[in-house]
Formats: C-alpha cells, structure tokens, sequence
C-alpha cells in the first residue's frame, strides 16, 4: 500500500489487493442496495481472516470503506469532503462492519467497498467489488384515462428510479392533502389541481408535486421559487415554458398547431394584468422573451416590487392560455448573508472553503467579494484557503459593489488550538555545547499537531513533526528564533521564542586604519572585533621592553590622534565575556623621518693636534636613515657614519655637519670640532711702516695662530726685563737706546713661540727712522746713525676664535632644512 495526496486534499489509498487468499473473506449483507434519496442508509459486511495459526495471530489494526472517484482516486469515504458529516463507520465484535450514509444524495450512488488491514506485514484485503448503492428518485407516473377541455380522469402510480424493497406502503397527495394510501391514485383532476407520493415513513421525502396539465404538455419552470434583491438594483426573474406543438381535435379528428398567441408577467393577486400596463412599474420593466425562455427585468427596485410574480401565456389551441402556478416571490431587502465554512480532516493537506450564504437566492447577476480582516481577499461565492484558520484572521463576504451588505465576521474557532507555550529548557543562560530542549504544548480540540522550525531569514527551516526539539550540544549558530506550530483542522497557530546561545569569544580580528605604512603624527585607529555572546569587553595591552603585558586602553576602537615612534611595539586586544576570552596580537611600527642625530666623539676629553679622534653619527629613523658627513658644507668622500681623523691638525677645527636621511626626510646636527694647539711661530708688524724719525713712536703687532689663544710679551736681548705684554708693544719717543734685538714671544698651554725683530740705526740720510722687515736669518746686528726699525713678519690671516678652556667640541647649531646642499 502506498498513500499519496491527491490535488483534491484527500487522502489516497493505491490498494494493493491480495487476492486468492482463502483465508481472507469478506462478505456484503447485500450487494445492491437501493434508497432513497434524503434517507439514510446502512451499507454492511462482515468478515473473516485467519485467527490461528503458527507464525499468524493476525489482528485487524484499521478497517475502513472506500470508493473510487470519477478521477481514478480511491478514497477513504470518512475523509471525502463530499460526505463530510454524513458518514459514519460502525465494527461490532463479530467482524460485522457498517456503513451510515445520512441524508443520501444523488452524487452517493457509487460502489462502496471495504477493505482491511491487519498487523501482519503487507496483508490487506479489499473486498471487491463492494456493494452498489442506488439512489431513488421517486415519481408520479401518470397514464391518463380521459382528457376534457379542463378536466383530466386519470390513474397515478408512484414509480421510483431503482427497485425499492416490495413491502412499502405509498400515501398519495392532492394538493398537499394527503388523499390515500396505496399503490395507486384515480381521480378527476383540473387545470390547478397537483398530485404527490411518498414512502409511508418517509413521507418527508415525497416526490415533486405533479401539475395535471403538464401532464398535456404545459408548463412553465422557474429557476428558483424565491429571488431577493435590494433597493435600487436589477433583478432578473426568469422562466421557460412549454407547450404541446400539436394538439389532436376530437370532434374534427385533426391536429392542430399551436401557436402562442401572447405571454406577459403579472402580479399574482391582480386580475392577471400585463407589468407592462402597469402605470407604476411600466416604465422599469422589460421583457426578454424568445425561444421559450422569458426573462422579466425590474430595474430601480423599490421595496413595493416586492410580491410574486407570474407567468402568463396565450396559445391558438381550444385549451387556451397557461398559467404558472407558483410563481416567484421578490423579496426586496437586503439579504442576511451568512458564512458556511467546510475544513479538510487531513492534516498533510489543510485547506479551508468558506461559503457565502444568503438567507434569499439573490439573482445570477450579484457576486460576492471577501474579505480577510478588512482587505479584499477573492471574489465569488466560495473562497478557498490552502490552510487553516489563523488566529490572526477574520474573514467576511459582502455584496460585490454593496460593501455594507455583509455577514458576520468569522474568526478563529474556539477549539483550534490556541497559542502555543513554547519553552526552553534547562531555563537561563544557555552555554554553547551544553543540551537544549525546546517544547511546544496548544490547548485544542481535537489535539494539534507541531511542527518545529527555524526562522532563517524569511523562510522556515523544518526541523520535527513532534513537540519537542533536543539539541544535544548546542552551537553558537543555533542562536536565532524558533517557530512552533500547532494545527488541527480547524485553524493552526504558533509562536516564536529565541535562543541566545552563550559563548566565549572567538580570537578577534584586528584591523588598523587607515592601513599602510603609519607615519608619525598621522592619526591611526585599531579596532578589534570579536564573535562572542555575550558580546566581549575589549581591551589593549602594549607589551613593553621586558616582555610585561599592560592595558594600554579599555574599549575599541583605539585611537591615536597624532601617532608618535614612541607607540612602536607589540600590542594585542583582548575580548573577554564572562565565559572566557582570547587575544590577536598585532606589531605597529611607526614610521618618521630622522631625528636630529647625535654626535660623539671619541676619545672625549680636549683634541690635541697630533692625536687621533673618531667622529661618530647616529640617528633615530624609520627605516633606518643613511648618514653623511661635511666639513664646512663640503661632503666629506668616504666618511659613512664615522669619521676619523689620524693625526688631527688645527686644520682639521671647523664646523662638522652629519645629515642623516631615509624616504621621510632628512635631519642633521652641526658641531664644531675644536683643536687645541700651541702658537704657531708669530709675524709681528710695525705701524707706522716705513722710516721713523728720532722722538716719534711707533707701535709693534704681533700675531700667531693658537687654540686657545696666545698670551704675548716682549723681550730685548741681554735685558732680563720683560719691556711689554699683549699683543702690540709702543715705543714713543725713540732715540738711539732703543735699538737692539726685540723678541715677540706667544705662549699657550701647549707650548710657546717667538719672533725676534732687531731694531738698529741707519746713517742718517733724513731725519727718519726706517723701519725694515728683514728675514730672521738675516737678523744681523748693525748699528747705523739712524734709527732704523726692522720687523720680521710671518704673515697669516688671523681669526677671532672662541676658546673655553673645557670645551673640545661645541654644537653650534640644529638645522632641519636639508636643501642646503
Ligand atoms: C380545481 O378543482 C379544485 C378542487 O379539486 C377547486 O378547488 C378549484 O377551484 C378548481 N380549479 C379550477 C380552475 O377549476
Ligand atoms: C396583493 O397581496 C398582498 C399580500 O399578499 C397585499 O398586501 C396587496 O395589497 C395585494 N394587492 C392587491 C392589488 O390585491
Ligand atoms: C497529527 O496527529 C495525529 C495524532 O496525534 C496523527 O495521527 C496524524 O497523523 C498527525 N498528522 C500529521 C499531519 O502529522
Ligand atoms: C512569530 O514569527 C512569525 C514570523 O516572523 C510572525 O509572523 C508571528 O507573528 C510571530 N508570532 C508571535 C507570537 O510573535
Ligand atoms: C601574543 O603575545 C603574547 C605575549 O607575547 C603571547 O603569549 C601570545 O601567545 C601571543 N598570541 C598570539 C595569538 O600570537
Ligand atoms: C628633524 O627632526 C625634528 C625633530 O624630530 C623634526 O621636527 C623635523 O621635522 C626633522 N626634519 C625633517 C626635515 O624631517
Ligand atoms: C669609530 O667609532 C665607531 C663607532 O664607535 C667604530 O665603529 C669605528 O671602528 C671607530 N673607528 C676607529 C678607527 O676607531
Ligand atoms: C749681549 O751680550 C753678549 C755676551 O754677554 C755679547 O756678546 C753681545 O754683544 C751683547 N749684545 C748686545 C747687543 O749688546
Ligand atoms: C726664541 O726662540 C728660539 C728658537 O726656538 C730660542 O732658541 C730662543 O731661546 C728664544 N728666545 C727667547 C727669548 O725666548
């Protein structure tokens, strides 16, 4: 056996039938049965199947009776919604089954089979072909006797469509007058004049009343015996008649055809006068006649069209005319709409058909719109849900274009199940790979059903069919909200709860922006993130120069607002929640040009001309910078970070430049490098030059080169006495005891030097004194009449250096303006 669903929402049962199985048996009370309409019916069976046996202690587990529809699909008669509480299933002890068809229906008449199912694996028995049921329709059957021009003698038997049983009793009726009992009816009857039969004990059912005259051929059929409408609208009455189209004449013994002559509509309680004619409704009635269909249409309906109307119509034939008995009555009112609501049982298949109902027929023309809370749904007389109620909806019809002509909204039925509880237990925090069962309980009747989801997005992952939902260790990624849906046929209804999965937190991810190269002084952010749940406390620790971790801030993101080389290191960012925590370490290095660099020079102490000395630069930089040494602005080759000098000269004094540079930018320090030495010889100058005369003055200068500076005095031969100190020496009022050798001598720390300059007399030619430089070598004692001065000079350009004692090398200045050179 295999089940399937059909489009219909019923459920199928593909039978598989054993058969030849001795064993099995079924077998029908009766296999044709005949009833009648409106009756109820008792189709039954009882069956056998082995009880004992070996390896068979067969027990029945399901039994039910099924038909096949016109489609082809065999169905289980309880779920066709064709016979929705009509049907009822009966098995008594001894294997006797029943099926109860109430309220029989032309549609039942099918063959009704039953079938099995027991315990035992793959046995089913279906009882083919099953019992046949007919529905009877009964009938007067008229066989006439007599026909006057308004008078039928006739005989009457109640006929029905399939052999009902033989001992029924038939009653007869004459205009709902019950007249006799019995097979059959003779009586005189008219024009007006109907007869009925029913079942004694189903006198409830009797058969349509049968009008005499139609018996010859006439009649007129209305759609329906009552039509509402409201005020203001169209209504359509129609009916269609019939006529004999020939007519035997006795007493001439021809045949006559007939021919309708007139045909018009009236009021039923006025003497039969044409709508047409009348003053009141002439104007908004019209006819739409023709091949025997008549259609009265009243436009403008007002409440006193409200009456019943009739059918006239005229003929060539000695009988004359035709009159509908009936008629239909207009009822002008707004009609009380109701809502008819039938549910599938099955739940794999829900759908709900929701009819609209009005207390009156309401004429073809007026359709219905629905309603679900309020906003147009559908259109037409049923509207069909491919589910159930919920809770949320309200449905209604109302009157295609007549809104407030409405029913009653319906909502939820009470028994569907209500919302559900849904709950998570263990109850509190959930840790991640702990267990979690989610249970789901609605109060309904009958019990509902549930289905567990997972809300992913917009759609809904299915995860059970059953109230329960484990998880046996819970992800992180479980964390989202739960659906819970509980359904019987009558509605369904759910309800959500969310799970927060806790958990530590995942290692963080850090990012630094802007990314790239960070330059000093450029504003950076490190931001670090972190999956947890709760969500993670993040916190930056910077490792310093002993490997020690310390917090360097709370929160995330950490910002630098100007960056400095000094925030160079190793940080990492912590994201802690209570469950726990883990870290990302991340290396910034930042980038500057370089710093002024520093000088050091070694030996320290003062230099001395003849020692060695080791110049030596460096500078902080990232990258890391080239460094260049200048001596007076002049790129000295080959000298990288060191520079040394071997011996120093007093040449080798000036002003050192060290300029370090990488892609950043340069920087550089200037120093003076002092060399100490002791005087250079001296050169002594006289002013003024040239020729003195006896008793004027005249003013010596002496000059040499020495760090730190000379101190000066002055001497004459084989006179112990120093004549002067300082650098110039003025001898006024000459006169012949001036002359002699003169020693300028100059005198540092370091050592001493000295000029000799003789001062002699020249045989007097003019009364001057000649003053004569002459070269030390040639320093010869000559005594002449007159005075004359000669000075040795050894000439060098002299400089104002600074000197301090201590200080060996002095910084002069910082320059960070690098396109000097
Ligand atoms: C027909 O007969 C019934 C009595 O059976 C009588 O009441 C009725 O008036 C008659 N109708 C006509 C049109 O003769
Ligand atoms: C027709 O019958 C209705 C009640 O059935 C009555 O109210 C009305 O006055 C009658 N009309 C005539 C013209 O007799
Ligand atoms: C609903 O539940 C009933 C019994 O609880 C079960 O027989 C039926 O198959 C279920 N229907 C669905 C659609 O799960
Ligand atoms: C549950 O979630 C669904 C879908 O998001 C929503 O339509 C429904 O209103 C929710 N139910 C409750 C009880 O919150
Ligand atoms: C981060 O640095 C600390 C200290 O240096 C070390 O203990 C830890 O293992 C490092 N973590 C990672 C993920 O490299
Ligand atoms: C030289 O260093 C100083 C101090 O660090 C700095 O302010 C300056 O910008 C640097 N010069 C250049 C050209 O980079
Ligand atoms: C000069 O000093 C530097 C740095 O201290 C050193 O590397 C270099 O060898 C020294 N030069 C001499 C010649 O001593
Ligand atoms: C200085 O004395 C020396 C010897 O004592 C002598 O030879 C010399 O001539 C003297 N010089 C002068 C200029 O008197
Ligand atoms: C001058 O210098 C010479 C050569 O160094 C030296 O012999 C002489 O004694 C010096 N004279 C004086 C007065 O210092």
């Amino acid at each position: 056996m295999s089940v399937t669903t059909a489009a219909g929402g019923l459920l199928l049962v593909i039978v598989q039938v054993i058969q030849g199985h001795s064993d099995y048996a079924v077998s029908y009370t009766s296999t044709e049965v005949c009833a009648l309409r409106g009756s109820t019916v008792d189709l039954s069976c009882t069956y056998t199947y082995p009880l004992t046996g070996n390896d068979r202690g067969a027990t029945v587990v399901e039994s039910f009776w099924f038909i096949k529809k016109s489609n082809g699909v065999y169905v289980d008669v309880r779920s066709d919604p064709d016979y929705s509480d009509r049907v009822e299933y009966a098995c008594e002890n001894n294997n006797k089954c029943t099926l109860r068809i109430k309220d029989l229906r032309d549609s039942d008449a099918s063959q009704y089979m039953f079938r099995f199912i027991t315990n035992q694996p793959g046995e089913a028995f279906n009882a083919s072909p099953g019992v046949t049921l007919s529905v009877a329709d009964l009938q007067v059957q008229v066989s006439t006797l007599a026909i006057y021009s308004s008078m039928i003698v006739t005989e009457l038997a109640c006929q029905s469509s399939c052999r009902l049983p033989d001992h029924l009793t038939y009653i007869w009726y004459k205009n709902q007058q019950k007249k006799k009992e019995g097979e059959s009816y003779s009586d005189r009857l008219n024009q007006t004049d109907s007869v009925s039969c029913a079942v004694k004990g189903h006198e409830r059912i009797s058969t349509p009343s049968v009008l005499m005259w139609s018996q010859r051929g006439y009649a007129v059929n209305f759609a329906t015996p009552v039509i509402c409408a409201f005020r203001g609208s169209t209504v359509d009455i129609s009916c269609t008649y019939t006529y004999p189209h020939t007519v035997y004449d006795h007493a001439r013994r021809v045949y006559h055809d007939t021919t309708v002559m007139d045909s018009f509509w009236f009021i039923h309680n006025r003497t039969q006068v044409d709508l047409r004619s009348v003053p009141d409704s002439s104007s908004r009635v019209e006819y739409l006649c023709g091949n025997n269909k008549c259609t009265l249409r009243i436009k403008d309906l007002r409440e006193s069209d409200a009456t019943r109307y009739k059918f006239k119509f005229i003929t060539n034939q000695p009988e004359g005319s035709f009159t509908s008995l009936s008629g239909v009555t207009l009822s002008v009112a707004d009609p009380q709409l109701q809502l008819r609501v039938r549910r599938s049982v099955s739940q794999d298949c829900a759908w709900t058909e929701l009819t609209c109902h009005s207390s009156c027929p309401l004429s073809e023309s007026v359709s219905y719109v629905w309603y679900n809370n309020g906003e147009r749904v559908g259109e037409g007389t049923k509207y069909l849900l491919f589910e159930y109620f919920r809770p949320t909806d309200s449905y209604h019809c109302a009157i295609r274009g007549r809104k407030r002509i409405r029913s009653p909204s319906m909502s939820y039925p009470s028994d569907a199940p209500q919302t559900p509880s849904v709950s998570a237990s263990p109850s509190g925090e959930i840790a991640e790979g702990h267990s979690l069962t989610l249970a789901c309980t609605s109060a309904a009747k009958p019990a509902a059903n549930y289905t567990w989801y997972k809300k992913n997005r917009d759609t809904l992952q299915f995860l059970t069919k059953e109230k329960r939902f484990l998880f046996r260790s819970i992800k992180s990624s479980d964390s989202g909200q739960y659906q819970c849906t509980a359904e019987n046929y009558l509605g369904r209804n759910t309800a959500n709860i969310t799970i927060s999965v806790k958990y530590t937190p995942r290692r963080p991810s850090v990012s630094v922006s802007p990314s790239g190269e960070i330059m000093e002084g450029s504003s950076v952010s490190l931001a670090c993130s972190s999956d947890a749940n709760p969500a993670a406390i993040h916190t930056w620790f910077k490792e310093n120069r002993n490997g020690q971790h310390r917090v360097v801030r709370e929160g995330t993101p950490f910002v630098f607002r100007s960056i400095q080389s000094s925030d160079s290191g190793q940080y990492h960012c912590r994201a802690q929640n209570k469950l726990g925590w883990s870290s990302h370490n991340i290396s910034i290095a930042v980038s500057y040009a370089p710093r002024p660099p520093s000088v050091s020079v070694s030996p320290s102490g003062e230099i001395v001309e003849g020692s060695s000395v080791n110049l030596t630069c460096s500078t902080d930089a990232n990258p890391a910078a080239t460094c260049v040494w200048y001596k007076n602005q002049r790129l000295i080759k080959g000298a990288e970070r060191s520079h040394f000098l071997s011996p120093v000269t007093s040449n080798d004094r000036g002003m050192y430049e060290c300029k370090c540079e990488n892609k950043h930018g340069c920087n550089f320090t200037s120093n003076f490098l002092n060399v100490h030495y002791a005087p250079k010889p001296p050169s002594v100058a006289a002013s003024p030059s040239g020729e003195l005369v006896k008793g004027s003055s005249v003013t010596l200068t002496c000059s040499t080169d020495a760090n730190p500076a000379a101190t000066y005095t002055w001497h004459k031969e084989n006179s112990s006495s120093v004549k002067a100190s300082g650098h110039t020496f003025t001898i006024s009022d000459i006169t012949a005891e001036h002359g002699g050798n003169y020693y300028c001598q100059v005198q540092n720390r370091y050592g001493h030097s000295n000029t000799s300059l003789k001062l002699f007399f020249a045989p007097v030619k003019s009364p001057y004194v000649n003053v004569n430089i002459i070269r030390p070598t040639l320093l010869i004692p000559l005594l002449v009449p007159v005075l004359v001065v000669t000075l040795y000079l050894r000439m060098k350009k002299s400089r104002s250096l600074k000197t301090e004692a201590n200080e060996i090398v002095e910084m002069m200045e910082v320059r960070d303006d690098c396109s000097v050179y």
